[in-house]
């Protein structure tokens, strides 16, 4: 292998640019060429690419977003639009591919593998919903932000004695959310992956909390249940505490990586160099029990993920 492209796909998480950069330099160190793919997929199919340099990538380890920037396309989606996308990187001489991005973006690089063209994943997206990785690039700041809004939204509950109702991202997945009810001391918090009654999972702890001496409250819902607006009228109803929604929308998925992100982004990039480096392909790169590894993207994609249930007991011991 001596020429490699890189791109990223699916929505932006923060680090992404940190492992853009991790692949570009360990790739230039190891003699390799890196092209750089601009909108992912899509700028794959548009030969939207260029050689990457050192110092193409400087300044960038802070910055949140992708400056390769990313898009969903269409027309990959189908077998025509794959095969389309390896000629065209046959042209530009690329002998394989690092994805960074979600699982949506991991089955886009396992059908370049299996009509033959090499690919490494790197996990990125805020919404740490990929099974075969314990971590994914932007969760850490992503929960960090979510906190931070937290923080904002009890200053104001506090002073008014009222209930907020909050939204978090997280697709169809309650990681973020479970977390940050964790860090943020909620109340409550409705995940996807667990069925839930509103009476008893959120109406409940708030009276007996009110009934403790509690004066103000915190619900998180994860929007993969939604609903955070009637949640809220729900609430008011229901216990007579002034309740107010937010839902925090994509602020979470913007600003500058965490330490954790920009280290992990880091090591995980350099890591997918190599594995190219040492002949292994069609591989992704996931975090294990604190240990950077890599599985086979078929069996990758087998995979399926849980919510922690001792968290989800945690929350309610510390909710009380
Ligand atoms: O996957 C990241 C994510 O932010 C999810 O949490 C959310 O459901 C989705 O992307 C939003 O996508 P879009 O930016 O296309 O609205």
């Amino acid at each position: 292998i001596k020429t490699i492209g890189v791109l990223t796909s699916g929505g932006d998480a923060p680090g992404m640019n940190a492992a853009v950069r991790a692949v570009v330099r360990t790739g230039i160190y190891y003699g390799l060429k890196v092209m750089g793919i601009r909108k992912g997929y899509a700028g794959l199919l548009n030969g939207d690419m260029e050689e990457m340099t050192l110092r193409s990538v400087g300044d960038i380890i802070h910055r949140g977003g992708t400056i390769l920037q990313t898009a969903r396309s269409a027309e990959f989606n189908s077998e025509a639009g794959v095969k389309k996308a390896i000629s065209i990187a046959k042209v530009f001489g690329l002998d394989a591919l690092i994805v960074i991005g979600g699982d949506g973006s991991y089955r886009g690089a396992r059908d370049l593998a299996n009509q033959g063209f090499p690919v490494i994943c790197i996990p990125g997206t805020i919404d740490n919903d990929i099974a075969s990785t314990e971590y994914t690039i932007g969760f850490d700041t992503a929960l960090n932000t979510v906190q931070d809004a937290i923080d904002k939204i009890r200053d104001t509950a506090y002073s008014h004695e009222r209930c907020s109702v909050l939204e978090v991202m997280g697709r169809h997945a309650g990681y973020i959310a479970l977390n940050v009810a964790i860090s943020g001391g909620a109340e409550a918090v409705i995940l996807p992956e667990k069925e839930f009654d509103i009476d008893r999972d959120i109406i409940k702890p708030i009276i007996e909390g009110r009934n403790r001496g509690k004066k103000h409250y915190l619900v998180i819902i994860a929007e993969g249940v939604g609903g955070a607006v009637e949640i809220a009228k729900y609430i008011e109803e229901k216990t007579d505490i002034k309740t107010r929604a937010t839902i925090l929308g994509h602020i979470q998925r913007g600003g500058s990586p965490t330490v954790y992100d920009r280290v992990m982004a880091s090591r995980m990039g350099a890591y997918a160099v190599k594995l190219l480096k040492e002949g292994k392909i069609n591989r992704v790169i996931a975090l294990q029990k604190g240990v950077i590894t890599d599985f086979d993207i078929n069996e990758a994609l087998q995979m399926k993920k849980t919510i922690d249930e001792e968290m989800v007991e945690l929350n309610k011991i510390l909710a009380l």
